[in-house]
């Protein structure tokens, strides 16, 4: 007799209860300051599209050309038919920008994180693990088969203790946000890295929302710090300030050497396709050639805080472009995120198991490309908004 898949709703009732279930909504337009919503206008304020790279011309033409040139698929995997000579610029292209010896590109970031843990620590080695790091590092670490210890968010004391107790194991490995995904803060680099260098532990950053964003020309968290760190390894994304898709590693020739040769998310999958990588080349040039992008950013997510602040919300203290407002449990933001719609801005509500438990909560993201009108639009619907459904609860 065939399955009963009864289950499947079981499931989703659940989800539903707990306040948890996910529903997709359709844009209908490029990811500028205004998006179409399912046919309505609204303010974006949950895009990691933070300078506008997407839809930058310079970006758009090197995206078609190389379509014209290359086709639309990589049609094979990097090892056999799919390393188009877009791969060799582009990695050329970010290493000169990280400042390290080579880069890498995997599919995703998510591709890249669950494919270089595994091959930085397997069984007899040990990873210490930021309490709020990405899910892709989390499932990185499961993949890897090492023992994982979570430490508490950024705290180095905690740290510290964790790594006193671990001279049994082969090879030691800590792995951080660089700045975090739903907390918009910037883990102490600096800190990290002696304490890295004290234990001889390997250092991985995720500088996912770092990149394009912090230090100089964009590099991100590491320059951001001043750090010169050529020991640390630097993971990193082409679909959030880079405006593209794609994950990297930049780090040395002899680590890049060994991904190549062994990280599975590398190996078995095919090549991006030619838009993707010339995009992200373009994207990459104008990141570093245009510093007037990170200073509207940066300015607009100030004001966008500060107005919230004044109005009565309560935002996380973060030093980035993501402003959080937590809301405590999932109803909640679901139901404060659809008023905010009602009132044209799209500002979405981030649950568990993306946040932990009862820090449900509204995670804004300003771009370089906001109008300021749309900024005032935005501050408006919060306004409107506030305090009437926070104080119902
Ligand atoms: C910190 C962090 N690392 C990795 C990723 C995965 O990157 P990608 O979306 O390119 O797969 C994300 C994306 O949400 C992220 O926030």
């Amino acid at each position: 007799m065939a399955h009963n898949y009864d289950w499947f709703n079981t499931e989703r009732t659940t989800l539903e209860q707990a306040g948890l279930r996910r529903h997709l909504r359709t844009v209908m337009s490029a990811p500028t300051g205004t998006i179409n919503l399912d046919g309505r206008d609204v303010v974006l304020l949950g895009s990691n599209n933070y300078l506008g790279l997407s839809t930058h011309p310079q970006v758009i033409t090197a995206a078609i050309e190389a379509t014209r040139t290359f086709g639309t698929g990589a049609s094979g995997s990097r090892l056999i038919s799919g390393n188009s000579e877009l791969y060799t610029t582009l990695e050329a292209n970010l290493a000169k920008t990280k400042n390290t010896e080579a880069a890498l590109v995997f599919s995703s970031g998510y591709a890249a994180n669950t494919s270089i843990i595994p091959v930085l620590a397997g069984e007899g080695d040990l990873i210490l693990s930021d309490a709020l790091n990405h899910a892709s590092i989390i499932d990185g670490c499961r993949l890897s088969r090492a023992t994982k210890k979570v430490y508490r968010h950024c705290d180095i004391a905690h740290l510290k203790a964790l790594l006193s107790e671990s001279a049994t194991f082969r090879r030691r490995l800590i792995v951080t946000d660089g700045v975090f995904s739903m907390d918009g803060d910037i883990a102490p680099l600096p800190d990290i890295y002696e304490v890295a260098t004290h234990y001889d532990a390997m250092l991985l950053i995720d500088d996912a929302h770092g990149f394009g964003v912090l230090g100089k020309d964009g590099s991100g968290t590491v320059a951001h710090f001043g750090l010169e760190g050529t020991d640390i390894i630097r993971m990193g994304t082409l679909s959030k300030a880079v405006g593209a898709l794609g994950g990297y590693i930049a780090g040395s020739r002899v680590l890049v050497e060994l991904l190549i040769n062994t990280a599975r998310g590398f190996i078995f999958t095919t090549g991006l396709p030619p838009a993707t990588l010339a995009a992200a080349n373009a994207a990459l040039d104008v990141m570093r050639s245009s510093p007037e992008l990170r200073q509207r950013l940066f300015s607009h997510a100030k004001y966008l805080k500060t107005a919230l602040a004044n109005l009565g919300y309560t935002l996380l203290p973060s030093e980035t472009q993501i402003l959080p407002v937590v809301l405590g449990n999932p109803q909640r933001a679901t139901s404060i995120a659809n008023a905010l719609l009602a009132e044209g801005v799209f500002a979405p509500a981030i649950r568990p198991p993306a946040v932990p438990p009862d820090t449900s909560r509204l995670r804004l993201t300003v771009m370089a490309t906001h109008t300021e009108a749309e900024i005032q639009q935005a501050i408006a619907g919060f306004a409107k908004v506030f305090p009437p459904l926070i104080t119902d609860n």
